[in-house]
């Protein structure tokens, strides 16, 4: 989907299809009143006729009005005084799935001249980008069926007020496709089935982007390679698999090379059956996003890669299968982490915190500013949280409030939950150093604890995707989330608004 930012007055741009906001009050939006003065006031008349009560949500489209008119598409924007981010998101989600429907090619959107309290013309031009190419998506199904025909509109142009917000504006929707780009990565790595997104296969996908984009570079390290860095924790989950592993390490070098990076660390379990402390059957086809962590920060390197982003960026995935078999890890089982530390697994469906000890350990040989990994890993976040917010830790307060910041200004949000010595405590072993699960109690907090373990001196945060990764029931598919929520907090570090 191409996108542009235009000035009123430099005409229409070959659009056939207009989008404008109305307020419930009878209030037309910005874009409405000059299409309306246009048209003779037939909007204001549609509207005080009571035809388009303009509830937030409400589409009309109406057909092209006097000769070279446009179609119009109307959009509820609900009332004028509860019209915030959240409500300019939702009109905008509505308009572009209505848009979606109709033979529209090229739409010329308006809603961006609307006054949203805090947000600025940058943010409003770089939502309308994401929601548009998040809209366009499609899982990648197997269905033998025709397909349904994709969405028509090739090209978006918005509308601004001025030569200075041109500028911001078309920063601000190369920003949003990009985001967009990265959401539709991530969610096409999660939707596809386990039998195809193996290990192997996230390590290929993690090569083409190496090909695709300058400044990124890939490397791959198999059973044996994983084995010569003494990953004993990584190697236990994956001993019962018959899939091999991958320890997936990608390189985004944006800035100068004494620049310290950022590490996104992703949980990339392909399959979690649970092993030997086998799963319910019940949702247990859902463990196939268990890989949702790896593919979100595959999903913000591709954004950051698009972007050009001044920033030094690694990607470190665990990608392997959680499966039972003879030969697979038992409860009681100890091994010896890449940190030296011994683990006593006695439940080897708490398979995560395992491979991503090991993958925090061996993040530190980049000597990082900041780590930050990103997992499915607990369904008790699910019950702390739902599938709002992603679970926040973090063992530096200053970086929990910056990730905070960025999952609000992405519409993304997380939420900040405690770790510390009161959840290792329930970590204790009788025969290791520490033991892999904790008790039912604060689930989500003794695994961020039990990883906490391994982050001396880093500065570290954890985010758990349990809830937010991806959508159950008759919506069943990946979200993409938390991609927004980093490539914002990455937009920061590179000095970008
Ligand atoms: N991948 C799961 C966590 C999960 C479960 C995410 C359901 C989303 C939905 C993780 O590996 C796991 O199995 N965690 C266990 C930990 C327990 C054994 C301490 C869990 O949450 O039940
Ligand atoms: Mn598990
Ligand atoms: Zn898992």
């Amino acid at each position: 989907m191409e996108f542009k930012a235009v000035v009123e007055s430099q005409g229409k741009s070959g659009a056939d299809c207009a989008v404008v906001g109305i307020y419930e009050n009878g209030d037309l939006g910005s874009g409405a009143l000059a299409v309306d003065a246009e048209q003779g006031g037939a909007l204001a008349r549609l509207h005080a006729g009571g035809d388009f009560a303009a509830k937030l949500g409400d589409t009309l489209l109406l057909p092209p009005q006097g000769k070279g008119g446009l179609r119009l598409l109307l959009v509820g924007l609900g009332p004028r005084s509860g019209f915030g981010r959240k409500q300019y998101r939702k009109a905008l989600q509505t308009a572009a799935q209505a848009l979606g429907k109709t033979g529209t090619t090229h739409a010329l959107v308006y809603l961006s001249l609307e006054t949203v309290p805090d947000l600025e013309a940058l943010y409003r031009a770089r939502i309308i980008a994401e929601v548009f190419a998040v809209s366009a998506y499609r899982i990648p199904d197997l269905k033998t069926s025709p397909k349904p025909k994709p969405s028509a509109l090739a090209k978006v142009t918005i509308v601004v007020d001025n030569v200075r917000d041109l500028k911001v504006a078309t920063e601000g929707l190369a920003i949003g496709s990009a985001i967009g780009n990265g959401i539709a990565l991530a969610r096409d790595l999660g939707n596809l089935p386990p039998n195809v997104c193996t290990p192997t296969y996230l390590g290929k996908r993690a090569q083409t982007l190496a090909k695709q984009w300058p400044g990124v570079t890939t490397k791959l390290f198999d059973a044996a390679g994983i084995k010569t860095l003494k990953m004993g924790a990584f190697l236990a989950v994956t001993q019962g698999a018959e899939q091999p592993p991958r320890l997936i390490v990608c390189e985004y070098r944006g800035a100068k090379k004494n620049m310290a990076p950022v590490c996104l660390v992703g949980k990339g379990i392909t399959f979690d059956s649970g092993g030997i402390s086998l799963k319910d059957p019940a949702a247990m086809d859902e463990m196939k996003f268990d890989m949702s962590g790896a593919a979100s920060v595959l999903g913000a390197l591709r954004t950051v890669a698009e972007l050009r982003l001044a920033i030094n960026l690694v990607v470190i995935i665990a990608a392997c299968e959680n499966m039972p078999s003879g030969g697979a890890v038992k409860p009681a089982d100890i091994v010896t982490t890449m940190s030296g530390q011994t683990v006593e697994i006695l439940n080897t469906d708490a398979e995560g915190r395992l491979v991503l000890c090991d993958a925090i350990t061996y993040s530190r040989r980049f000597k990082p500013a900041t780590v930050i990994d990103v997992a499915t890993l607990t369904g008790a976040c699910i019950v702390a949280l739902g599938s709002h917010f992603s679970g926040l830790m973090s063992n530096d307060d200053e970086l929990a409030k910056e990730l905070l910041a960025a999952g609000l200004r992405a519409d993304d949000r997380a939420w900040s939950m405690p770790i510390g010595d009161e959840y290792v405590d329930q970590l204790k072993s009788n025969f290791a150093d520490i033991a892999n699960v904790g008790g039912r109690d604060g689930g989500a907090c003794t695994a961020a604890s039990f990883l906490w373990k391994f982050t001396k001196d880093l500065r570290w945060a954890h985010l758990d995707i349990a809830g937010t990764a991806w959508l159950g029931g008759s919506q069943k598919g990946s979200t993409g989330r938390p991609v927004p929520l980093l490539v914002d907090f990455l937009l920061q570090r590179a000095g970008a608004k």
